[in-house]
């Protein structure tokens, strides 16, 4: 990959350690994928925050990292509420190497906003054609398919070394040529709400790690598009897709000549599949806890909720008791903006957390399954919690009793 003199320079460690090892991620990952250059990057979104994730040898790398980001740079959620993490159930030696972790970051110059949805808190992180460092999967998805931004799935390491740096390795989906559909599927249905986790974790497992294509007959809000772009980074490896006639590069593509029709009883399977039927009261292999045959914690929020996601829980809690424990995960910032939907969601006994989320936190490990309405979180709570899961639609998950 061909480097300008000033970045061979940073390469040659004239800049200090930290840039010197940063600029060899940068150049090995070029050379590996092909890369002509470095492309200046808007903005990054660092994963590998949560303790539960990176552990001590991540906590120590980033501790001995020096200088300050060169980007607007956020975080991916850490492993609890940063301020609320008793009410979790988090220990406090956990809390204790989380808030290391946090401030480790901070020390670099990241703000301190742990969330996987950037797009929801300043607009000035990525705009169409922006190329970006991110490394959240249902967050590059979004920017790349719904913003029509440009970012790789990057690591952690990647995406801070984009930050310390301020450019990126030029290649897969910064490219044009990769951002063409490979697969397409025809929607023989109505969708709404949960609908579209479950469709993503139908197409998510078809497509892998190629760029699929929707012909969708319901016009889709953004959250449920936010939705498929989360479940298909977790069933599959999914990093861009397109929506015929909506999302914002669908116009230049053509409809690829294999397509696969998803019909209503395989997005109605999605919810039955889980713990429900089949688990009975075991135990069961890789799985923590017995789940007395119900879901024990309801969670919300993968990724993480929008004002009108947090509106309409409001509106589904007014005068109800929740049967379950339930926990509704948002960015902090999307929490402070909208004191009133928190406040109505706290009075029925739900509680809303942020800076984290019901995969990254030790505290859904207790648990014996969980109920949720995200297509992501259901597949990544059996295998990164070892807790079973179930899917359904918000009103199902927040059923409970009226309160009078
Ligand atoms: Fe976000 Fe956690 Fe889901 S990081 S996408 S809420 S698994």
């Amino acid at each position: 990959m061909y480097l300008t003199q000033e970045e061979e320079s940073i390469l040659e460690g004239e800049h200090g350690p930290t840039l010197k090892k940063a600029m060899e991620i940068l150049s090995t990952l070029g050379d590996i994928y092909g890369a002509d250059s470095l492309i200046p990057v808007k903005s990054a979104q660092i994963a590998g925050v949560s303790y539960k994730t990176i552990g001590d040898a991540g906590l120590e790398w980033i501790s001995d990292l020096e200088g300050t980001v060169v980007v607007p740079s956020i975080l991916n959620p850490a492993g609890m509420d940063l301020e609320r993490w008793q009410e979790m159930g988090v220990d406090a030696k956990f809390a204790s190497k989380q808030v290391q972790i946090v401030e480790a970051y901070k020390r670099l110059g990241v703000r301190c906003e742990c969330t996987c949805t950037p797009y929801y808190i300043d607009k000035e992180l990525a705009a169409f054609g922006d190329h970006l460092a991110w490394s959240e999967s249902s967050a590059i998805s979004y920017a790349n398919s719904v913003i029509g931004a440009r970012t790789n799935r990057e690591g952690g390491p990647s995406a801070l070394s984009a930050a310390l740096i301020g450019k990126t390795a030029n290649y897969g989906y910064h490219l044009d040529e990769n951002r063409v559909p490979t697969i397409g599927f025809e929607v023989d249905c109505k969708l709404t709400g949960a609908d579209y986790g479950a469709l993503g974790c139908l197409a998510g497992a078809q497509a892998g790690s190629g760029v699929p294509m929707f012909r969708v007959r319901s016009k889709q809000y953004d959250t449920e598009l936010k939705a498929l772009c989360a479940a298909m980074a977790a069933s599959g490896a999914v990093a861009l897709y397109h929506v015929e006639g909506v999302t914002p590069e669908s116009g230049q593509q053509e409809f690829p000549e294999e397509t696969i029709i998803i019909e209503r009883g395989q997005i109605d399977d999605v919810f039955d599949e889980g713990c429900g039927k089949e688990c009975g009261n075991g135990y069961g292999e890789g799985y923590k806890n017995g789940c007395g045959n119900e879901p024990d914690l309801v969670a919300l929020g993968c990724p993480h909720y929008s004002a009108s996601e947090l509106e309409e829980a409001a509106r589904l809690l007014e005068d109800h008791t929740p049967a379950k424990e339930v926990w509704i995960c948002t960015s902090r910032r999307v929490r402070d903006a909208n004191p009133d939907l928190v406040r109505r969601i706290e009075d029925s006994g739900a509680k809303v957390f942020v800076d984290t989320c019901m995969v990254v936190s030790p505290a859904t490990d207790r648990f014996g399954c969980v109920l949720t309405d995200s297509g992501k979180a259901f597949k990544y709570v059996p295998n990164l919690c070892g807790v079973r899961a179930r899917i359904a639609h918000i009103n199902e998950c927040l059923a409970g009793e009226d309160s009078d």
